[in-house]
């Protein structure tokens, strides 16, 4: 007789992504006194994509919030990828900028790997970069992706041990699916990346004992996918006419499940904490000042 978990732990983001603002802000703070310079992040958005726009404010307004200053770089639809790794390259160049952001997707003209390249690795803090990727990979000090970086940040939180566990990441896109797994396989998870060309996804989620789903298709995975008592991460935010939704069926899969993340409130907030957080990171050692208290 299998046995039915109805009462998940709910994961949630936003009280971890707090604390860790928190912490931040304290860095920020003894960055200023000690060296009277304030951290300071670029955001560069290329084109007039509204859900992009409206992202890249939020970035740039929690910098602020959080005693950091903020740039603005906004690029019309038409520059071409020369024009805008100039501009990356600028940034990377200017001391007073500490952290470049580089807002995904850019439009179809522009070779993004080139311009996420330009932004070199001390000032990745959204961890798009190779080298950012190695460092994930290598499990050696560097910036995590955002997202994944959340993710892992959320679950140790939570007290969950990825070690020997069976993660099976939906997704392998640069800035989610693919660091993901490299970051769940440097915590010693077995791994396995699912994409658009698998042959039958639901066969390979129902042994996972942790999903991670990074797909963009709102309430994707199903309840009859996963095992009882899965730990479920849902990184997915799909606008759909009940709102944004994940890419799990909540209502649907949190029976089965013994930990899931809820959309919203779960995932997101940890992006933009561990984005502000590498930023005053990333100006701590730009600055030669010691990261920890
Ligand atoms: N919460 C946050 O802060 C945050 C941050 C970033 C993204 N997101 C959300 O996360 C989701 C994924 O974002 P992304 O940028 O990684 O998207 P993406 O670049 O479009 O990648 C989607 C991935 O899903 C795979 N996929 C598509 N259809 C599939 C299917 N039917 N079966 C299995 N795999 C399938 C694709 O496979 P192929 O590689 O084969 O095409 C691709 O690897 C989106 O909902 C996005 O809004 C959230």
């Amino acid at each position: 007789m299998s046995t039915t978990t109805t009462n998940p732990v709910v994961i949630k983001g936003k009280p971890i992504a707090d604390a860790l603002l928190a912490d931040c802000e304290k860095r920020v703070r003894r960055i200023i006194e000690k060296t009277g310079v304030t951290p300071c992040l670029a955001t560069v958005l290329v084109g007039s994509d509204p859900a992009s726009e409206k992202y890249v404010d939020r970035k740039g307004k929690l910098c602020v919030k959080h005693g950091m200053k903020s740039i603005k770089i906004h690029m019309a639809d038409t520059s071409t990828t020369e024009e805008v790794v100039a501009k990356v390259t600028e940034l990377a160049n200017d001391k007073s900028v500490h952290g470049i952001l580089v807002q995904h997707p850019m439009p179809k003209q522009i070779d993004e790997r080139a311009v996420f390249e330009a932004i070199g690795g001390a000032k990745d803090v959204d961890g798009v970069t190779f080298h950012s990727f190695g460092t994930m990979t290598y499990a050696l000090p560097g910036f995590g992706s955002a997202t994944p970086e959340g993710i892992m940040r959320m679950m140790k939180a939570y007290d969950i041990d990825v070690k020997g566990k069976h993660a099976v990441v939906i997704g392998r896109s640069v800035i989610l699916g693919k660091p993901m797994a490299m970051l769940l396989l440097a915590s010693h998870a077995t791994v396995t990346i699912c994409h658009s060309r698998t042959v039958d996804l639901p066969s390979i989620t129902r042994m996972a004992d942790i999903v991670v789903a990074a797909v963009g298709i709102a309430d994707f995975v199903k309840a009859d996918w996963l095992k009882e008592g899965v730990i479920v991460i849902d990184a997915g935010f799909n606008p759909s006419p009940k709102g944004n939704v994940g890419d799990v069926d909540y209502d649907d899969c949190a029976p089965k499940c013994s930990m899931i993340t809820p959309v919203p409130g779960g995932v997101g907030p940890m992006t933009l904490a561990v984005l502000i957080d590498q930023t005053s990171i990333g100006a701590a050692r730009q600055l030669g000042v010691s990261e920890l208290e």
